[in-house]
Order: C-alpha cells, then sequence, then structure tokens
C-alpha cells in the first residue's frame, strides 16, 4: 500500500497497469446504455480507489460513434453491454462488435433484458467478445424494465436492477484486482474459466429499428408475466 490507502496500481503481469475502463453499448431504447454506464462508473471508482494514478472511464454509443474507431488495450477494462432481442444479442451490435478489436483487455459482457428470458444472449456476446480479442473475465444478465418511464411520462429513465449491479460490480472490482495482483502478489490468479449457459443462436432477424423497438418493448412488457432476476457470473 502507499500513501492514503492507494495500493501501488492494478499492475498486470506485464509492468502495464489498468488505466482507463471503457463502456461500449448498443442500445435502442436506452436501457443497456445506463446499464453499461453504471456498470462502467462503478467498477471504475472501485479500481480507482486502488491506484495511485486517476483511472478514466468513457462510454461509448454503437449507435453514434464509428466501432472501428474505438480502441482498447491491455490497460482497459471495457464493459460491453447490449439488449436480449428474442434470447439473442440484435444482430447490428454483433456487427459493430466484430469491428473493434479486443486486443486482450479484460471484459465484462453485460445483457439487459425484460422479464422474460435472455436465452442465448449472454452466451453469445461472451463466445463474440472473445473471437474479437477481449479476455471476458465476467458476465452479467441485469432486468431492466420501463414502468417508471411510462409513470413518470415521457424522458424518465428505464428502472434498472441497481442492487444487482452492485454486487456485480463489487465481485468483479474484486476479481479483477486478484487477476492483477493489486493489493497481495501472492493472490494473483490465472483467469479460471467461467461458464456461461447457451449455445449460439441462429439469426432470422437481420435488423430494428430503434422506433420498432419502443413499440416491441411495450408488448414484450404486457405479455412478460413471469418475474425473473438478474443473474452473473465470474
Ligand atoms: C424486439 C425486442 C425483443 C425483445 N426480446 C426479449 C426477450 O427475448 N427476453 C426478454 O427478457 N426481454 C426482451 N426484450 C426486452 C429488452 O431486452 C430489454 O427491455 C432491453 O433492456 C432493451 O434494451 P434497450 O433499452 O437498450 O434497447 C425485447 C425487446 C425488444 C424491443
Amino acid at each position: 500500500m502507499v500513501e492514503g490507502g492507494r495500493c501501488a496500481g492494478i499492475a498486470l503481469y506485464n509492468n502495464k497497469m489498468i488505466k482507463r475502463v471503457a463502456g461500449i453499448y448498443y442500445s435502442p431504447v436506452g436501457g443497456a446504455a445506463i446499464m453499461t454506464e453504471r456498470l462502467a462508473r462503478s467498477i471504475g471508482a472501485i479500481l480507482d480507489d486502488c491506484s495511485p494514478e486517476d483511472i478514466t472511464i468513457e462510454c461509448h454509443d454503437l449507435i453514434k460513434e464509428q466501432p472501428g474507431d474505438i480502441v482498447v488495450d491491455e490497460e482497459t477494462v471495457v464493459v460491453i453491454g447490449v439488449p436480449v432481442y428474442v434470447g439473442k444479442i440484435p444482430l447490428p451490435a454483433a456487427r459493430a462488435l466484430r469491428e473493434i478489436a479486443g486486443m486482450g483487455a479484460m471484459a465484462l459482457t453485460a445483457v439487459s433484458y425484460g422479464s422474460r428470458s435472455y436465452g442465448n444472449a449472454l452466451y453469445e456476446l461472451k463466445s463474440l467478445a472473445e473471437d474479437c480479442g477481449f479476455r471476458p473475465v465476467g458476465a452479467g444478465a441485469f432486468l431492466v424494465n420501463y414502468i417508471s418511464r411510462r409513470s413518470g411520462g415521457r424522458g424518465s429513465a428505464p428502472a434498472l436492477d441497481v442492487e444487482s449491479i452492485a454486487e456485480f460490480s463489487n465481485a468483479a472490482s474484486a476479481k479483477i484486482k486478484r487477476l492483477t495482483g493489486c493489493e497481495i502478489e501472492e493472490l494473483r490468479i490465472k483467469p479460471a474459466p467461467f461458464e456461461v449457459d447457451g449455445k449460439m443462436p441462429v439469426h432470422k432477424i437481420s435488423r430494428i429499428s430503434p422506433k420498432a423497438a419502443a413499440a416491441a418493448q411495450k408488448v414484450i412488457e404486457r405479455i412478460s408475466l413471469l418475474k425473473r432476476h438478474s443473474e452473473w457470473f465470474l
């Protein structure tokens, strides 16, 4: 530890350090965006407490930005967030993510979903992240609902399962610190493979506009009688 209770940085095996947390999301209606931003900010804040240098936090919107312009490296922890569409990840999100070079950056993959099921989406996103050269170290499926938006009028934010997001952020940050040997060198571990159940889905719907997504959103909520929970894996 160094003065002020901070440790000597979140060191990587090759003398590099975690310096940046980057949220990358695809979010037609806004739920995956607030999920990803919240995850990136809370994980960034926890890692920052353990670093002598400020850890920067940034977020990228795959609908507005050119995915090829998003640059990450080994010193970045990436949070990738997308919504679940019919148990899969939206095809435009998959296409955009394939344009990003993961460069061995540690990644937390997250999907936002309504109260039906996240199907194969979390498995698909983790597999895609691996294919892109990211190093997934955790994954989570988080509930988002829009009831508050309807009762609170236009423009109010979708309601997130903030408790699960906070629990996942704490646990994922602790794992990142263990992997990077932040506090106790002897506890530095190699990333154990973590399992997310599922199989690669077949995509039939190629594109859905944000307007159609918002309309479909209302239908999904109306027919969703099951109450699911957020789930995460490390
Ligand atoms: C076309 C469409 C399909 C969806 N399919 C599912 C689904 O299979 N399971 C589920 O629980 N929620 C489903 N939802 C709800 C979304 O996954 C959820 O609301 C998500 O947070 C929307 O993300 P966004 O606000 O970033 O667009 C669907 C929503 C839409 C618009």
